[in-house]
């Protein structure tokens, strides 16, 4: 299938394109490089060993983008594009509403324009919010605590209505934990323009000397050594899922809402313990007080997406930490 990947210059996008290219689909990746690098494109190429098409735009250019999906006979389309980080998004929420769902519903037009009908989305356990039980599985009620949040449940509503209208529509939602890892050949990982929001990333900070320390949020949750539990899962699982969720559309219409998770939690600590026990490193922390809008502990049932996608997490925690730590050490030797 041609498929056009927007946001796919960045973490998840990026690991995307491997796994679809190496299942025999044709990618065209479409990103404005806001959060990412063109050299991402140059790695892709060299893991995948044929150029990879790179256009340079915003989802919200809808005539370019009608333009890249014409020029490529796009069949389908996963969107990445969007800002992740929910404290720019409190500080700045009209920044989020444009990108986030302006940019979706940009998209759409362009789709519609095109008779493209496929479409898989990166939403997130965020828009679950507070949970009244854990695991969250897909039928919990959605309550977003931050625009970040409320952008991803709107794009999802704007998406189950899309369908609605139209039943050739074929809409996958995908509600990812939290992604971490690296590809195995350690060319690409999550390498953020800005300090990094998000735990993994900070650690690698961290150990590269770039950041001094690591600051827990919070020790006194009701968990089980007080840090805050998330659910884990390797970047290149959750990518399979979205080959996974192209593969499902094939023969259902409609909206379809995925939890990507791996059903496990894991704490900072535990996280920390892992991550220096398979790379023999020490991270240096300290603890600090809440992170403002941090939940306590969740964690996915994901046993809709196996039983409807035929998808499971394969990779485990070790196996995140070597990773990230692989592609620590390669990016940190090409700088030299
Ligand atoms: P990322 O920032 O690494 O990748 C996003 C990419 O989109 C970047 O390359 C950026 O340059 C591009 N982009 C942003 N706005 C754009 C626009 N208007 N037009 C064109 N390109 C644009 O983030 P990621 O971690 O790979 O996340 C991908 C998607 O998954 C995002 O939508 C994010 O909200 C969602 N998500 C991420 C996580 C996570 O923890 N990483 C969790 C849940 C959901
Ligand atoms: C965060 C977002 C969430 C988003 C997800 C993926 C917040 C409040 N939530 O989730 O909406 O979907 O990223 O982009 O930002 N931690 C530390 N020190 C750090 C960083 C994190 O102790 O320097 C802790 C956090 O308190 C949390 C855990 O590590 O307990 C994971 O944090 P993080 O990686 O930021 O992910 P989430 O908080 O789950």
């Amino acid at each position: 299938m041609n498929i056009l990947i927007t946001g796919g210059a960045g973490y998840i996008g990026s690991h995307t394109a491997i796994a679809l290219a190496n299942a025999g689909h044709k990618i065209t990746i479409f990103d404005n490089l806001c959060n990412s690098k063109l050299t991402v494109i140059d790695q892709l190429t060299k893991i995948l060993g044929f150029p990879v098409n790179f256009i340079n735009g915003d989802v919200r250019n809808t005539p370019l983008v009608n333009k890249s999906l014409k020029e490529n006979e796009i069949e389908g389309v996963i969107h990445f594009a969007g800002l992740k980080s929910v404290a720019e998004s409190v500080a700045n929420p009209l920044l989020y509403y444009s990108n986030n769902v302006q940019g979706s519903i940009s998209l759409i037009e362009a789709m519609q324009q095109n008779q493209v009908k496929t479409f898989v989305f990166s939403s997130s356990a965020t828009v679950y919010g507070e949970p009244t039980y854990l695991p969250y599985d897909e039928k919990h009620p959605t309550n977003p605590i931050n625009p970040y949040g409320h952008s991803k449940l709107q794009v999802e509503t704007i998406l189950g209505d899309w369908a609605k209208s139209d039943p050739e529509v074929k809409a996958s939602i995908l509600r990812y934990f939290n992604p971490v890892g690296a590809h195995e050949s350690g060319l690409i990982g999550e390498n953020p323009n800005q300090i990094p929001n998000n735990l993994m990333p900070y650690i690698a900070k961290v150990i590269c000397g770039s950041l001094p320390n690591l600051n827990i949020y919070g020790k006194d949750y009701g968990t089980r050594d007080g840090t805050g539990e998330r659910d884990y899962i390797h970047v290149m699982d959750l990518a399979e899922g979205h080959l996974a969720a192209i593969d499902y559309l094939k023969n259902n219409h409609g909206s379809h809402i995925h939890n990507l998770g791996t059903g496990h939690g894991t704490t900072v600590l535990e996280l920390i313990e892992a991550f220096q026990e398979i790379n023999k490193v020490e991270i240096p922390y300290k603890f600090s007080g809440r992170r403002g809008g941090d939940l306590a502990s969740y964690y996915s049932d994901a046993n809709k997406a196996l039983k409807e996608l035929g998808w499971q997490a394969r990779r485990n925690l070790e196996q995140s930490c070597k990773d990230t730590y692989h592609h620590l050490l390669i990016s940190n030797n090409r700088a030299k």
